[in-house]
């Protein structure tokens, strides 16, 4: 038994977990959560305009539920003029009249913790809307005292821009005011200017609002683009990018050097975190998308940063089994003691898992996100198999494909309308809703795959159910095991319990051996939705794209 001061302190430091497994701890519910990512404007539109909303969702709860999830993380729901669809906020805590009230808030909250589910908001500290009434005073005079709020530079000595700085939603990230002769800094929409995070009012303004949420009783925050939040204080030219494809969005011709991923950053993360300690058993995730090595120190020197700084390694790999392999293995070794992981397979950014490894694998990477080791987050629609939609271009929505059009960065297909039953709209609303559904969604939605045993929902329940189930698959160790091919192998492997996956990423039938070290034991899960119970005598034998649990008795041996 640990005294309590003691256990009080690997408390705070977060469970030790690390590759040896649960250290006879508590976990954080966190830990062994499956989150659910909702897109609000499209999950469920409960007043018919054609819009997802927050009474929608309330509707909806019994999905979640009835799916097995923990956490639902919604978008951004708070007052917004929609330049880029609420991740543009007006007013921190406020509902916008779109998504409902602040009475329809509380009663999704408490009727999501009624039902044992947590719910995370999406903070979006970087940037405001220029509506915003800070910015609106910000821009109003050089002396006005919200000016530094955001950040103001003159114009370089021909008047153009003050440095190199690109937005990622095109062109420079300068804009000039007439009304002030200066420019402000946005590295996203113009009507997006970046908010000043040097300024401690700028700060105390933020976690002020994170604390009106929490006394609401929401249970973390999804903190968009965090590594973003500080900017060079010398504002040097960004350098550039010898890499740089023309056929790639304009801003990556030079390295965001300058721009993100800045040292100081850890020490205003550090002062997040600490807010979010205020409450008890909050969570905190960072949106960041850096290489693995970059992406550990977001946890924070002692653990003090991020509990989990997202894991998007999954999102832009390409689906083959060697890669993958290399990827996991990296990513597990690069883990700083005590830090727990995380996997992320699709968001409301990137195109959709099931387009972008194929149909036929779409079990495959379902089993690869819940049986991994550390927490998994799957984007609504995912369960279903929902695919990337085409959109023609009168119905391009999205400001980044507008923006930047026609090289494949709209992130307008992957945001359609959730496919919940046959009927008008999918069941979605009764309305024409915002985005085009897919057309394969009279065959394709939650009411047809619950009644079909093989479905790919029926699949994400099992498995779902099953990490639930089992301290090997919630807590843990992993180790990959040696495969050739298209097959991906590796253990969990808790006390007594261990379970070995087994992944076949191609289309042909595959087999691996154990010479001198038969494995025994029995099939727990396939993908397909068979052969639940065979027996395991020796080799593993997968059909093409299927994926495979195998409980394995005491005896096996796994080089
Ligand atoms: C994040 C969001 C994305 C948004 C951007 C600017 O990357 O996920 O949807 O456009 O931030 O706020």
């Amino acid at each position: 038994m640990l005294s309590g001061a003691k256990l009080r302190k690997r408390q705070r430091a977060g469970a030790r977990v690390g590759t040896r497994g649960w250290e006879s701890m508590n976990a954080h519910w966190w830990q062994t959560a499956v989150i659910y990512q909702i897109y609000p404007r499209s999950f469920q539109d409960g007043d018919g305009d054609g819009v997802g909303d927050l009474r929608g969702i309330m509707r909806r709860l019994p999905h979640l539920v009835e799916l097995g999830v923990d956490a639902l993380w919604l978008s951004p729901i708070f007052r917004s003029p929609m330049a880029d669809f609420g991740y543009d906020v007006a007013d921190y805590t406020a509902i916008d009249p779109l998504f409902g009230t602040l009475d329809d808030f509380d009663a999704l909250a408490h009727a999501a913790h009624a039902l044992g589910l947590k719910i995370i908001l999406d903070l979006v500290p970087n940037h405001t809307s220029d509506q915003h009434p800070w910015f609106i005073e910000s821009r109003a005079s050089r002396d006005n005292p919200k000016r530094d709020w955001y950040i103001w530079r003159d114009g370089a000595a021909d008047g153009g821009p003050p440095n190199n700085w690109q937005s990622d939603f095109g062109g420079s990230a300068w804009q000039r005011d007439d009304a002030t002769g200066q420019y402000y800094y946005h590295a996203f929409l113009s009507a997006q200017p970046d908010l000043n995070w040097r300024k401690a009012d700028v700060r105390a303004a933020i976690y002020d609002a994170m604390r009106f949420w929490m006394r609401r009783g929401v249970d973390g925050f999804r903190v968009d683009v965090i590594w973003h939040l500080i900017k060079d204080a010398e504002f040097r030219d960004n350098p550039p990018n010898p890499d740089f494809r023309p056929d790639r969005p304009s801003h990556e011709a030079v390295l965001p050097l300058y721009t993100t991923d800045r040292p100081e950053v850890h020490d205003i993360i550090k002062e997040m975190r600490a807010v979010t300690d205020e409450f008890p058993e909050r969570l905190l995730i960072g949106e960041i998308y850096l290489p693995i090595e970059r992406l550990m120190a977001y946890y924070g020197r002692d653990l003090d940063g991020l509990h989990l700084p997202f894991n998007f390694a999954l999102i832009s790999a390409p689906w083959n089994a060697r890669g993958l392999a290399t990827l996991i293995g990296e990513y597990e070794k690069a883990l700083p003691p005590g830090g727990w992981p995380n996997w992320v397979l699709g968001n409301h950014d990137r195109p959709r898992i099931t387009s972008r490894a194929g149909a036929d694998q779409a079990g495959v990477a379902a089993m690869l996100l819940l049986t991994l080791r550390g927490t998994p987050t799957i984007y609504y629609g995912d369960e279903i198999g929902m695919e990337q939609v085409p959109i023609a271009r009168e119905q391009v929505r999205d400001p980044l494909e507008r923006n930047v059009p026609g090289i494949g960065v709209g992130r307008d297909g992957c945001r359609t309308p959730m496919q919940w039953e046959e009927a008008p709209n999918a069941g979605f609303s009764i309305s024409d809703p915002w985005l085009p559904l897919d057309d394969a969604h009279p065959m394709r939605n939650v009411a047809v795959q619950r009644e079909d045993k093989a479905s790919i929902y029926n699949l994400y329940r099992r498995l779902i159910a099953l990490r639930r189930a089992h301290r090997a698959l919630n807590s843990g160790t992993y180790r990959s095991v040696a495969a050739d091919g298209d097959l991906l192998l590796f253990i969990r492997e808790y006390e007594h319990e261990r379970m070995l996956v087994a992944l076949n990423l191609g289309d042909e039938p595959a087999q691996v051996s154990f010479p001198g070290h038969p494995l025994t034991g029995r099939l727990v899960l396939s993908t397909f939705g068979d052969r639940t119970g065979e027996p395991l005598d020796g080799d593993v034998a997968l059909r093409g794209n299927e994926g495979a649990i195998f409980a394995l008795s005491g005896d096996s041996h796994v080089p």
